[in-house]
């Protein structure tokens, strides 16, 4: 098993990519904690781990607040011994608006759980990854973190500072044996893109926009993330790992 005797952490774990992931990491032998503001999905994620021999609990948590990332990472410590992971995924999209139209306390809310929320990840789990002699931290950006899109400024821009702040990272704690490393998801059939399945003009074009003509499932993500989070990436960090079908190819 690729993650036998290790313990991760995943934030957004209630639904999606997180989901996903937690499943996978559980089957790879990871005790998971699920972290997330949904209550009924988390549990349910733990239920469908348990459901197939896995080991996780869950914790109710909003990533941009500094108190609870710091209790999420004690309550795990003190349930499994040690973290040696934190898959720090939870994120929010936003309707498309213009910049000038952008009102500023969304603009706080999306860079507070999609950055600060990354941010506040490294913050607490560095001292603890530290105590279990190293570790792998992965964080969730985006295809739109890496290139601009009309409409979404709070995202494009809080899903590129993620691809640098795991390059910071990397550098500040490489010698501690701790590899940073970010995915960049493109489209995903997740909840998070139902608004753009609506949009009857601009769904077939997003849909296939890239060189595989496709979306994404969150398996197929959450098995980029599992690489990252494995020893077979043991040479790998600062790298933002497109997982997009190609849609970097446009
Ligand atoms: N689906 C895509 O097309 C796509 C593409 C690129 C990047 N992403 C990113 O992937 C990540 C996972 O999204 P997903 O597609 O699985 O969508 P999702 O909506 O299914 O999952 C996101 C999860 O994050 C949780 N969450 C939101 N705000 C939170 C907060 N403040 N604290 C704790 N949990 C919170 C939600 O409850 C949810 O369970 C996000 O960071 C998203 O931006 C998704």
């Amino acid at each position: 098993m690729r993650l036998a005797n290790k313990t991760a952490i995943i934030t957004g774990g209630a639904s999606g990519i997180g989901r996903s992931a937690a499943m996978i990491f559980a089957k790879e032998g990871a005790k998971v904690a699920i972290a997330d503001l949904n209550i009924e999905g988390g549990r349910e994620t733990v239920k469908l781990i348990e459901e197939q021999g896995g080991t996780a609990f869950f914790y109710e948590i909003n990533v941009s607040d500094s108190r609870q990332m710091k209790n999420l990472i004690s309550a795990t410590v003190d349930c499994y011994g040690q973290l040696d992971i934190l898959f720090n995924n939870a994120g929010i999209g936003h309707p498309d608006v213009k910049s000038v139209d952008l009102d500023e306390e969304e603009w706080d809310r999306i860079i507070d759980i999609n950055l600060k929320g990354v941010f506040l990840g490294i913050k607490h789990a560095v001292p603890q990854l530290k105590k279990s002699g190293g570790g792998a931290f992965i964080n969730t950006s985006s295809l739109l973190g890496l290139k601009g899109q009309k409409y979404l400024a709070a995202y494009n821009a809080s899903k590129a500072g993620v691809v640098l702040l795991t390059k910071n990272a990397a550098l500040e704690y490489g010698r501690d044996n701790i590899r940073v490393n970010a995915i960049a998801p493109g489209v995903i059939d997740t909840q998070i893109i139902e608004g753009w399945k609506n949009d009857e003009k601009k769904w077939p074009i997003i849909s296939r926009a890239n060189a595989l003509g496709r979306i994404g499932t969150p398996e197929e993500v959450a098995n980029a993330v599992l690489f990252l989070a494995s020893d077979e990436a043991s040479f790998i960090t600062g790298a933002t790992l497109s997982v997009d079908g190609g849609g970097l190819t446009f």
